[in-house]
């Protein structure tokens, strides 16, 4: 029989995707109007088929389905709705509306099942304006510490303020921590974000482990001054020095390790940031991931150390902060022989792949056990206007996560 509502699935996709800024999409920002909106809307969608809606302390929003067990530990099913700037149509909301509609699915269809189902919107799965990224998930492991919930964006606002305003309660952060062994499953279903499975010719990606994150913030300290007057050699430029320390990161990065590693700069702020002015301060965002955390370690290390050098030479001060560290995880084989076997009467385009993205599976991972499978996405592209992923492959995917959900609840 078949459970999955493909036009349904596709219908609401669309819907959340176009709660969007209009003259950016597909942007979503969290903590902004538009994401609050996304999110009330996601909330009317869950309460129309019943759920429980609980918005927790950190924003997180939950629809419950309670088991014929409630006693049991549940099944999250969970992704995000917030998207970074430009590219969000698919990446987060897919994974939340496939678990909205598998409920919808056993609702309408008088299937009960042991398990309590819990469909979760995590807060800021994507680095918000704070610097900070998995905000909700970390709150359920325990991982957004007071120190983090006073990060601030370039207004001065707090992520604390960032998640009242989101509907959260960040004083009692604490009460929706959540104890390992406390959810019997965690599934996520995702577009891949890159090219493998389209050049393999799969339709269903099996995640066997997800990268760790480690982010940095570096503030270089020169001095400004009068771009005519200042003769080269007498200038304190906080701009060239940072660009010398993010070609460091390329150059650490492009090394040989044991296993792949990335480094990318992606914000950088310059100040005053003005034509005629010798730039006297930069503050820029790094980031490093790879499947090993000893590969992080690594590259992190020589990074720092050239980062000290480069501003001993320039005569310049440096402050590198710890952001954010988020450690890999190794999908069990017991789940990816879970995974593999539910495409079974579904596809045999099916290979086993690891994430280069994160994902709030790493947070999730410390509270049970994790799975994630991924449908391919056009051209391999994703964080941009032109992420697409084909209705017929979200409603596959959709189709592998509820075999999964069924077998495990069996
Ligand atoms: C999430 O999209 C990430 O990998 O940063
Ligand atoms: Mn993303
Ligand atoms: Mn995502």
């Amino acid at each position: 029989m078949d459970l999955i509502n493909e036009t349904r699935l596709w219908k609401t996709i669309n819907d959340l995707a176009s709660i969007t800024i209009e003259n950016q999409p597909w942007t979503r920002r969290s903590f902004t109007a538009k994401y609050n909106e996304g999110r009330e809307w996601l909330k009317n969608q869950m309460k129309d088929i019943g759920l429980e809606v609980e918005v927790d302390e950190a924003s997180n929003v939950t629809g419950r389905l309670i088991g014929t067990e409630p006693n049991l530990p549940p099944i999250v099913i969970g992704s995000h709705t917030d998207t970074v700037p430009d590219g969000g149509r698919f990446d987060g909301i897919a994974g939340v509306l496939a678990g909205l509609e598998i409920v919808r699915a056993l609702t309408e269809n008088n299937i009960s099942i042991r398990h309590t189902i819990e469909i979760v919107d995590f807060t800021a799965e994507e680095p918000s304006e704070y610097g900070l990224s998995t905000v909700g998930s970390r709150a359920w492991t325990g991982n957004l510490s007071e120190e983090m919930l006073a990060y601030t964006n370039s207004d001065g606002q707090s992520l604390s303020e960032a998640i009242t305003y989101a509907g959260g309660d960040p004083a009692h952060i604490k009460q929706c921590k959540r104890e390992n062994g406390s959810i019997a499953l965690y599934l996520e279903l995702h577009i891949e974000q890159g090219p493998v499975l389209l050049r393999r010719n799969a339709k269903i990606g099996v995640v066997t482990g997800i990268v760790g994150i480690q982010r940095y913030k570096v503030i270089v300290d020169g001095l400004p001054n009068h771009s005519g007057t200042t003769p080269m050699e007498m200038r304190n430029d906080a701009l060239t020095a940072a660009s010398e320390m993010i070609l460091a990161l390329e150059n650490v990065a492009n090394k040989e390790y044991e296993q792949p590693v990335v480094g990318t700069v992606g914000v950088i702020h310059n100040f005053p940031n003005a034509s005629n002015v010798v730039p006297g301060k930069v503050e820029f965002a790094v980031e490093i991931r790879s499947i090993s955390d000893g590969v992080i370690d690594a590259v992190g290390t020589e990074f720092l150390s050239q980062v000290k050098n480069i501003a001993s030479k320039r005569d310049m001060k440096v402050i590198t902060e710890n952001v954010s560290r988020s450690a890999p995880i190794v999908v069990s084989n017991e789940i990816k022989q879970l995974l593999t076997k539910s495409c079974s009467s579904i596809t045999n385009k099916v290979i086993e792949l690891p994430s280069g993205a994160g994902h709030d599976a790493n947070q999730m991972s410390l509270l049970g056990p994790v799975g994630m499978i991924f449908i391919p996405c056009k051209d391999g592209r994703s964080h941009c206007p032109e992420e697409w992923a084909e209705k017929e492959d979200l409603y596959l995917g959709t189709k592998v996560l509820l075999n999964a959900v069924l077998a495990f609840s069996k």
